[in-house]
């Protein structure tokens, strides 16, 4: 008899078990499958939100010891789908006007009196990959650092890029903005500066909302660095009302390494490197 309660006993508490791992399995099935979605739908809301940024942002560390800049390929903008190396191949990049000389036919970058020059007539060719400028690098540290003591916590959110992420940054702000927009913040692939590994895209680190925004230049570190960059070798290289001249909007956050001499010729001539330059 006791035998067969504990039987009965058994036979209950196997069925109790199988019931009670039958609902515990639904409950964790249930949570991750709420999880992932919450996590999914996190992830959009992200992408979304910096998919509509226009300017590609990689996220530099602070010490400098290693940029992820380019070689990263870190920037919001590439969390959207990438087009695949084959579509990359069928780009053609567009070049600008009767321009003889194009990213695809030149060997050597152009250079003025020293100066390597990217711009809409001077483009660099589709090969020139040194990476991030060290110099640069050196001298924005020693500029991030008098900005510490103002209270500034800057970063360089974007510095070198590749012929091949330009190709896709420019391609889909095209199809975001049109290419008439587009042009007048974005260089075409063999065009941009950040291919020389010279220009740093600046912003403060925690105020992500303002990089590469107009709303930046109003800020108290856009005045601080538009006031002292050349002390650390930079120039505003895209500044207000000289569109028709450098050929981009203005951009409070784009500074071009040219070391301290040059740059502080420039910053105190008030003229666009173009027109210091007489390019
Ligand atoms: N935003 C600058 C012009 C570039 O794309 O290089
Ligand atoms: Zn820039």
């Amino acid at each position: 008899m006791r035998k067969e309660r504990l039987f009965i006993n058994k036979k209950k508490r196997t069925k109790w078990w199988i019931s009670l791992a039958v609902i515990f399995t639904i409950l964790v099935g249930a949570s991750l499958g709420t999880l992932s979605m919450y996590n999914w739908s996190v992830n959009q809301a992200i992408q979304g939100l910096f998919y509509n940024t226009k300017q590609p942002v990689n996220v530099a560390d602070d010490t400098g010891e290693e940029n992820p800049s380019d070689n990263n390929e870190e920037d919001p903008t590439s969390e959207t789908p990438d087009p695949s190396e084959d579509e990359l191949d069928d780009v053609t990049p567009p070049t600008y006007g009767e321009n003889e000389k194009t990213p695809e036919t030149i060997e050597e970058p152009t250079f003025v009196e020293d100066v390597l020059i990217s711009n809409k007539q001077n483009p660099i060719p589709a090969t020139y990959d040194p990476g991030e400028s060290e110099e640069a690098r050196e001298a924005f540290l020693a500029m991030k650092a008098a900005g510490a003591a103002e209270g500034f916590d800057l970063v360089a959110f974007s510095t070198y890029r590749s012929y091949d992420t330009q190709v896709r940054l420019y391609s889909e702000y095209v199809e975001d903005y049109g290419q008439d927009e587009a042009d007048r913040f974005s260089a075409r692939p063999g065009y941009s500066e950040h291919q020389t590994g010279l220009s740093f895209d600046i912003g403060e680190v925690g105020q992500e909302i303002h990089w590469a925004e107009d709303s930046f230049q109003d800020t108290a570190a856009a005045h601080w660095l538009n006031e002292n960059a050349h002390n650390f070798g930079f120039i505003l290289r895209y500044p207000e009302d000289k569109e028709h001249i450098t050929g981009y909007k203005y951009e409070a956050w784009h500074f071009r390494y040219l070391g301290e001499d040059l740059a502080t010729e420039v910053y105190n001539s008030e003229l666009t490197l173009e027109e210091y330059l007489n390019i």
